[in-house]
């Protein structure tokens, strides 16, 4: 048997998927995937680079691996630790100034993995590989997949728009797109899985083409294959969100009604400094136009606060748009200066940590409000949940997400995992919705099937 991996994953939901190809691309190679670092010959964190945390909480992990690293010397026993993703690409080298760090991989050079671990066993010398390629898209390469109800599936990967402050054009290098058929062909193929979900991602899913086809014609064609239950996508930008796509979102039932639509911020100001080409009144023109095509879609966003030179005026005009657009959620972050972007060269990271405390702690409320108030208008109505699994914050209640992505807990006897509920709501916080079943079910994964892993497993 070959050696033993044991795989952490950080950051966003590409990661995710991105571990999910890195475990087929090893489980081919003869490796095999331990549960715990204890059980590894081979620990491999996938990282993240977004803010200057994601990066301190991957140094703690290293230190804790010093002493095992010691132990396992001491018995003549391997522990090879590599680090791979987005801080890989980014810190490239420097990470093996960490006496715990083997081996750095980017995210365009994980088909080199087998020989990479192989060359260290073999040798006890680190490697690097940390080239960003123009192509590689991994589209041959058939994901080992986690349990769940959903499936991710990478349609883009890279981006080309450099907003000053991100470092992802970095990490992930230029954008390049898979093809139509090979994403259909996965599709196809996970719908006979039993996933009942899939989620498209993309840095800028706008930027998908394949030939003459655009983001709006493959979720077209993803929402035509036959027994596809639910479709998602993250993220779209807001510059050259396509209009095509909201009727196309309004055509298929199986579309979810959800658009995650990073805002950043709402002082026109800020939002040119970060580079982000779309002005506050485009944005709210673009959210007018959402809503009267869509009307039922819940949005929701991603705001920087304390980005340089922010003023007090600058932040209020954040929470105006803020609570003009009444978002159903957001996801609200510190301004992190990341080296090498436009930003940590051209603009000082100026604003104060407490300044940025501050203002971070007044948006998250105000935003909290608008969220309770929003889904306080839930009770009564009924939502359509598809069933993630057993809660554990309340024995014998199961939790899902609704159309909108809302988390939805509800109790039941009976085995809904995998399935979707019509829920009537009767209580909401600002992050949850609490209802009962109606009807039992609304639609059922094909029955014969249970998504786990990546495998057809008879029930
Ligand atoms: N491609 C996506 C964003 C991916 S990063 C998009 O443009 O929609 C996810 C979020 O992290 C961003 O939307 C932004 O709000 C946040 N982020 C990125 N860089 C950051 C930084 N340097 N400091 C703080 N937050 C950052
Ligand atoms: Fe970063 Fe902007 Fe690209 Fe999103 S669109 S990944 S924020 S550079
Ligand atoms: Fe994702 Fe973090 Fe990289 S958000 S793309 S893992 S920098």
């Amino acid at each position: 048997m070959g050696q033993a991996v044991y795989l952490q994953t950080y950051g966003c939901q590409m990661n995710e998927y991105d571990s999910e190809l890195i475990r087929s691309i090893l489980t081919n190679r003869g490796y095999h995937f331990a549960s715990t670092t204890e059980e590894a010959d081979v620990v491999l964190l996938n990282t993240c680079a977004i803010r200057e945390n994601a990066h301190r909480k991957i140094y703690g992990q290293l230190d804790l691996f010093l002493p095992i690293k010691k132990q396992r010397a001491k018995a003549r026993q391997p522990f090879i630790v590599g680090i791979l993703g987005c801080m890989a690409q980014n810190l490239k080298d420097e990470l093996l100034e960490h006496r715990a760090v083997d081996l750095v991989v980017g995210p365009d050079s994980y088909r080199a993995l087998p020989d990479l671990i192989g060359n260290i066993a073999k040798t006890n010398q680190p490697e690097v590989a940390a080239f960003l390629s123009e192509y590689e898209t991994y589209s041959d390469i058939a994901p080992v997949r986690q349990e769940g109800v959903n499936a991710w599936i990478a349609i883009m990967r890279g981006c080309d728009n450099f907003c000053t402050f991100c470092v992802v054009p970095y990490t992930r290098g230029r954008e390049r797109s898979r093809s139509m058929e090979s994403i259909l062909h996965e599709v196809r193929q996970l719908v006979v899985m039993g996933y009942p979900q899939v989620t498209l991602l993309g840095q800028n899913v706008n930027s998908y083409r394949c030939g003459d086809d655009d983001f709006a014609d493959l979720m077209t064609a993803v929402a035509q294959v036959p027994g596809v239950q639910r479709i998602r996508f993250t993220s779209p930008h807001p510059k050259d969100f396509p209009i095509k796509l909201l009727h196309v979102m309004a055509e298929y039932p199986n579309i979810c009604k959800h658009i995650h639509l990073p805002l950043q911020a709402g002082s026109n100001r800020i939002l040119d400094l970060m580079r982000r080409t779309y002005t506050a009144e485009e944005y709210l023109r673009l959210v007018d136009t959402i809503r009267d095509i869509l009307p039922m879609t819940t949005l929701t966003t991603d705001i920087i606060i304390g980005f340089p030179t922010e003023t007090e005026d600058d932040f209020q005009e954040t929470v105006r748009l803020v609570q003009q657009v009444a978002f159903d959620s957001a996801y609200i972050f510190k301004y992190s200066e990341r080296k090498g972007t436009i930003a940590a060269r051209e603009y000082p990271d100026d604003v104060t940590a407490e300044i940025k405390t501050d203002r971070i702690v007044r948006l998250i409320e105000i935003q909290r409000q608008i969220s309770f108030h929003k889904h306080q208008s839930y009770i009564g109505r009924k939502v359509h949940v598809l069933v993630e699994g057993k809660s554990d914050k309340q024995d014998g209640h199961w939790i899902g997400k609704d159309d909108g992505n809302i988390t939805t807990i509800f109790p039941s006897p009976l085995q809904t995992l995998g399935e979707t509920v019509s829920i009537e709501v009767q209580q909401a916080n600002s992050s949850t919705l609490y209802g009962v079943t109606t009807d039992h079910s609304v639609s059922v994964a094909p029955r014969g099937c249970i998504p786990v892993a990546g495998v057809v497993t008879p029930l």
